[in-house]
């Protein structure tokens, strides 16, 4: 059945067909049908055409679904005392990790489903049409396999994560531990997986360590990205952008001879402003990438300890307030950009043959997404 969306005020479809990098149309209408996207024009052309359906938007704008790039959303436990004491002072350190480890151990199967089904519900309701989602929080070979496997039950991109942090039983053997994650964990794991990962940082593992970990993962057919520079400068992004990372995760502590190597490759530098809110550290210069030919994406990084949000829009506004960007700018890494991350080229962008996820505003442009923080502006969504 085909369906129109008629009568869009503005329509963001990132392709450049349309003019300039964000492809914006005034007085647009949009087509799908079966959950693909059929034709894109504007009002006019519109009127000549027959659908099945015909949904008026009364002005408003449409973009496309968000595609949140990078979370942590499968976990139990609560971690609101840890993100207090930051507020009155204390440093993030990625030691925190363990007690998530901790509390996602106790929980059932059927407890952890329900858990990450309510969280992407609640991203779903806020716009997010497409989800990564890692493994991270169960550090063990059976641990780290059921964190995928229920994953996978929500998200085409699941990403291990057994490098996220050394576990206590290998506190004084992280080699140990880095040999069980290369090995039978990745073994486990790889099944579900798409993607690996690892947190390169002080308190986690080693630049040595981390290239350990991703050279394994792609033995095992997994593509490389990485947790890097989060907490401060590191030669892991050299290290990952040399083994052909897709995306360079946090990037808050980039160098002057980072971003040259960054703007001179294919990676993507994922930002995650969500978790210098809730660290309280320096936001990253987004505007400093741009102008220097980086391509970035901006997502929650959804997680108990440094970034508990499910809001792409509550990122695309500190994006804009705090780290230079022009609203389109942001939200086209929130969309296109999230989906270069991910290396997809079916979902981020308003085009024929795409994905219909297409989200209606309760807005008539999208500069209401940071003009309007801490407001859920999604009136409509076609998935
Ligand atoms: O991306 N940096 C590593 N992982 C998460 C934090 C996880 C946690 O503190 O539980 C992040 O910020």
């Amino acid at each position: 059945m085909t369906t129109q969306l008629r009568n869009i005020g503005e329509l963001v479809t990132n392709d450049p067909e349309w003019g300039g990098r964000y492809g914006i149309i005034t007085d647009a209408a949009v087509e799908y049908d079966e959950g693909v996207i059929t034709w894109v024009g504007t009002e006019m052309q519109a009127r000549v055409r027959r659908a099945d359906q015909v949904v008026d938007v009364e002005g408003r704008a449409v973009i496309p679904a968000f595609v949140d790039s990078h979370t942590h959303l499968i976990f139990a436990g609560d971690r609101s005392a840890e993100f207090e004491s930051r507020m009155k002072g204390t440093a993030y350190a990625a030691g925190g990790i363990n007690s998530t480890v901790l509390a996602t151990r106790e929980a059932s199967d059927e407890e952890l489903r329900e858990l990450v089904e309510a969280r992407v519900e609640e991203m779903h309701n806020q716009g997010t049409g497409t989800v990564e989602i890692k493994t991270g929080y169960g550090l063990t070979v059976d641990h780290e396999a059921r964190l995928a496997r229920i994953a996978r039950e929500f998200a085409e991109d699941v990403t291990f994560l057994g490098g996220h942090v050394v576990p206590p039983e290998f506190a004084d053997d992280s080699d140990a531990y880095v040999d069980l994650v290369c090995g039978a964990m990745l073994d486990a794991v790889a099944p579900f997986a798409k993607w690996i990962d690892v947190f390169a940082e002080e308190g986690a593992f080693t630049v040595a360590q981390s290239r350990r970990i991703l050279e394994a993962g792609m033995m095992a057919g997994l593509r490389p990205r990485i947790h890097a520079a989060q907490l401060g400068p590191s030669d892991s992004v050299r290290m990952a952008v040399s083994m052909g990372a897709t995306s360079i995760d946090h990037g808050t502590f980039l160098s002057d001879s980072d971003i040259d190597l960054l703007a001179n490759s294919d990676a993507v530098v994922t930002l995650l402003p969500g978790a210098e809110f809730s660290t309280k550290q320096p936001y990253p210069d987004a505007r400093r990438l741009i102008d220097a030919g980086v391509q970035i994406a901006i997502a929650t990084n959804c997680n108990p300890g440094s970034s508990y949000t499910t809001s792409m829009a509550f990122c695309i506004a500190l994006a804009v307030r705090e780290m230079g960007l022009t609203t389109a700018e942001a939200l086209w890494a929130a969309t296109a950009g999230g989906a270069k991350a991910l290396d997809r080229d079916d979902v981020g962008t308003i085009r024929v043959g795409a994905q219909a996820k297409l989200v209606e505003l309760n807005a008539p442009s999208h500069v209401h997404l940071a003009y309007r923080p801490g407001v859920n502006l999604v009136r409509r969504m076609t998935f």
